[in-house]
């Protein structure tokens, strides 16, 4: 199996991991006490900031971060004053460009542009959003938030995540390391704004979590429904939340809200009320920190500004300093010892899966094949390793063997992982000459 990605680089929440963000949270604190001594950290490195997408908070504070450490800027902030404006591809543009800096941020608008990417660049690149996959360094800046709020105690807090999950970035990121982190969190989408039903699947299967329903009044007004869905750690018991019934949710710790991403298309199919100065009256967020990735909309009146519940402005403020300790982390500076950030899992470009399901995936900006990846024991996922779509794989062969078998037969789970070769179809695996094993 080849190795994915090419470089480390921070392309997912997938490489956030809880080690990692106690070294970054604890150098950020270290900053923060004492800026000065950091001030030359990056001298003599160039960061190069790539955004085909606007950005107020990521960008500047990637370029403020590095500026506060001595370190040099050469900047996209509008593809079209580069050569993309004349055909240059995404692959072309950051071969040359990770030749000219030390460390690459990239936003884009396709899912799995950051992995992407990083197979064409020779420095690593940190995502700074991409598609609806992911904003790994915003999930810092809230776990950050967060850190200082709880002591960095994350175990058997509540995260009620509401607004467009389908098409948020930062929500799915922050659900991902929520998980990672011990806490539980409740699903509060938009009407017809849930994420797919694969990707809190997954969370469950990779954390050993389990889903199940609580009620509450509030939800009604923000989902549509007064029942919703908490993913929680299987061993973390709240005991008042057991029995026969759907048991009301007494308390959240924090509520994270979202926009509703009209520049990805959506559309919700009921009315998305949010907070306000009455609906915080409730006792249900009594004790509630209030975050946003912002930018906000109608879900976050400016009524609720000065609450001291709010922290979304302080929040955007976290921001440089957390991009400050992404920049040693990622620059493995010796000085300061962070633990290197985990790679993705492996994949392999060699398949017969035919292109990604997923139209926003980057595959399909210059139309390569895409790897794949699969992880999960009892339950196996295959994906796409670009942007994590999950794929309808019925059948496994065996590259030793050279024999194939539905996917939830017991000779299928037998087949060692470096010998794992996914079909769609049974007569794909017959093509491949591969012969039928029951
Ligand atoms: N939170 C965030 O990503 O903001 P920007 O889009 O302004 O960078």
């Amino acid at each position: 199996m080849n190795s994915l990605p090419t470089i480390d680089g921070l392309h997912s929440a997938e490489s956030l991991t809880p080690a990692l963000f106690d070294s970054i949270f604890h150098c950020a604190e270290r900053i923060e006490a004492d800026p000065k001594s950091f001030v030359d950290s990056l001298r003599g490195k160039i960061i190069g900031t790539i955004f085909h997408e606007p950005s107020t908070r990521t960008r500047l504070s990637f370029e403020s971060a590095a500026q506060k450490m001595g370190g040099g800027i050469i900047s996209i902030a509008d593809p079209q004053t580069t050569s993309e404006a004349k055909g240059e591809s995404l692959a072309d543009m950051i071969r040359v460009v990770s030749s000219y800096a030390d460390v690459l941020v990239l936003r884009h608008s396709r899912d799995g542009a950051s992995r992407y990417a990083s197979r064409f660049s020779s420095v690593p690149i940190i995502n700074g959003g991409d598609g609806r996959l992911g904003h790994p360094t915003q999930t810092l800046v809230d776990l950050y938030t967060l850190h200082k709020s709880w002591e960095g105690d994350f175990a058997d807090k509540t995260v009620g995540l509401m607004g467009d999950l389908k098409n948020g970035r930062t929500v799915r990121s922050l659900a991902w390391s929520l998980a990672s982190l011990g806490a539980r969190f409740v699903v509060l989408p938009v009407p017809g704004l849930d994420w797919e039903a694969s990707f809190e699947q997954r969370i469950m299967e990779y954390f050993d979590m389990r889903m199940r329903f609580v009620s509450h009044p509030l939800f009604e007004k923000w989902t549509g429904n007064q029942e919703a869905r908490v993913i929680e750690p299987k061993g973390l018991v709240q005991k008042e939340l057991f029995g026969n019934t759907v048991p009301k949710m007494d308390s959240l710790d924090a509520l994270y809200l979202t926009r509703i991403q009209a520049e990805r298309g959506a559309n919700a199919s009921g009315p998305f009320t949010g907070v306000n100065s009455e609906i915080l009256k409730d006792p249900l967020l009594e004790n509630c920190s209030l975050l946003h990735p912002l930018p906000r909309l109608a879900e976050l009146p400016i009524e609720v500004d000065n609450d001291p519940r709010a922290l979304y402005f302080s929040q955007a403020a976290n921001g440089p300093i957390i991009r400050q300790a992404v920049y040693l982390s990622v620059l493995a500076n010796r000085d300061y010892d962070l633990r290197p950030l985990p790679t993705l899992s492996a994949g392999s470009d060699l398949h017969h899966l035919g292109s990604c399901p997923n139209p926003n995936c980057v595959s399909h900006l210059e139309e390569r094949a895409f790897p794949w990846r699969f992880f999960g024991n009892s339950r196996r996922f295959f994906l796409c390793s670009w942007c994590d779509s999950k794929l309808s794989v019925d059948y496994v062969g065996c590259s030793s063997s050279r024999k194939v078998h539905p996917i939830h037969s017991p000779l299928a789970q037998r087949i060692l992982p470096e010998n794992i070769q996914p079909f769609l179809a049974r007569a794909d695996a017959e093509k491949a000459g591969y012969a039928w094993g029951h």
